[in-house]
């Protein structure tokens, strides 16, 4: 496996890998800190970002490397030089690249063109990297066993449901997303696929229109933005309508298992699509999660720059 360009490129075994060393890197930031040396990692993102961005750049200087950040607008790219030819410019200079943008098309090109690992930091399909360190957050509160719990992901059926979704079928879970019905589903195609992985891995993939039954008895609620970058603003008033009864309230809350935690990838709208109580509150691991974004990103660089996962 070259690059990590979508979370279902994943195998069980990567992700076991990838969770494992993420732990280590969280006990030990400089463990490997000769693994990148005299070497550059390019950041490239077309789209705003604050965790993904800060836990690569940190990443790569923690195994010795050094980052290159680049923002959207100040590549030739943008003036018509093609991706192809970018990718092998890339390459030539770097030891990998995390792209963060819109088309996940455009993030497929670069993987097919660079001959470094290329790593998809955000699209508006996927988020791979951050269902890494979610799930480095699940296994600190919940151990390995986790045949009797309930993944619940409620919201907007967009890139974070996706990544849940494809996620928990290759983690061998229950995962469910509750998202309003018509327009703000998951991807059809996506819980195809989903539901293809689970037949292999034992996973059950539930999603539903009713926020009320899927909490019952969760294990974890999670919820992402309502409005995702790029979403047409005129979509705000009708979306949000829409959403209204996806709010991860105390009242959903209640409904979940007693050691249940509430995730959110952030950023976060209080009052939007959670209580203040809900993500401020004891059962928040908020905070974990972000703070697993650059232990996961460190594992992701560590081990795709060695050539040592395998691909599902
Ligand atoms: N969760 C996440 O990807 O955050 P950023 O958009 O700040 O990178
Ligand atoms: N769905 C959100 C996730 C942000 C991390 C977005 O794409 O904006």
């Amino acid at each position: 496996m070259k690059d990590l360009l979508r979370t279902a490129d994943l195998s069980r075994a990567d992700v076991e890998l990838l969770l494992t060393t993420a732990a280590d890197f969280a006990a030990n930031p400089l463990r490997s800190n000769t693994a990148l040396a005299n070497k550059g990692v390019a950041i490239y993102m077309t789209k705003p970002s604050t965790r993904t961005r800060l836990a690569s750049e940190t990443a790569v200087a923690h195994l010795g490397g050094t980052p290159i950040f680049i923002r959207g607008d100040e590549l030739q790219l943008g003036r018509g030089e093609t991706i192809a030819d970018t990718a092998r410019i890339i390459s030539g200079y770097c030891d990998a690249l995390i792209i963060r943008t819109f088309a996940q098309s455009d993030v497929d090109e670069l993987g097919a063109n660079a001959t470094v690992p290329v790593i998809n930091g955000l699209t508006d399909d996927d988020h791979p990297t951050q269902l890494l360190a979610d799930w480095v957050t699940i296994r600190e509160n919940f151990g390995a066993d986790i045949a009797s719990r309930k993944f619940v992901y409620l919201g907007d059926g967009n890139n974070m449901a996706h990544a849940w979704l494809t996620m928990g079928a290759i983690m061998g879970a229950h995962v469910v997303a509750a998202t309003p019905a018509g327009a703000w589903v998951p991807d059809a195609t996506v819980v195809a696929q989903a539901k293809a992985i689970a037949a292999t891995t034992g996973a059950t993939i539930e999603v539903t229109n009713d926020p009320e039954t899927a909490a019952k008895d969760a294990s974890v609620l999670y919820t992402d933005v309502w409005m995702s970058m790029g979403d047409p603003e005129a979509e705000r008033i009708e979306k949000t309508k829409a959403l209204s009864p996806f709010k991860v309230s105390q009242q959903l809350m209640d409904l979940t298992a007693k050691d249940s935690i509430f995730m959110h990838c952030l950023p976060a709208h209080r009052e939007e699509e959670v209580s203040t109580s809900v993500i401020d509150g004891p059962k928040s691991v908020i905070w974990r999660q972000a703070f697993h974004r650059r232990t996961t990103i460190q594992a992701l660089l560590y081990h795709l720059t060695r050539g040592e996962l395998q691909g599902r």
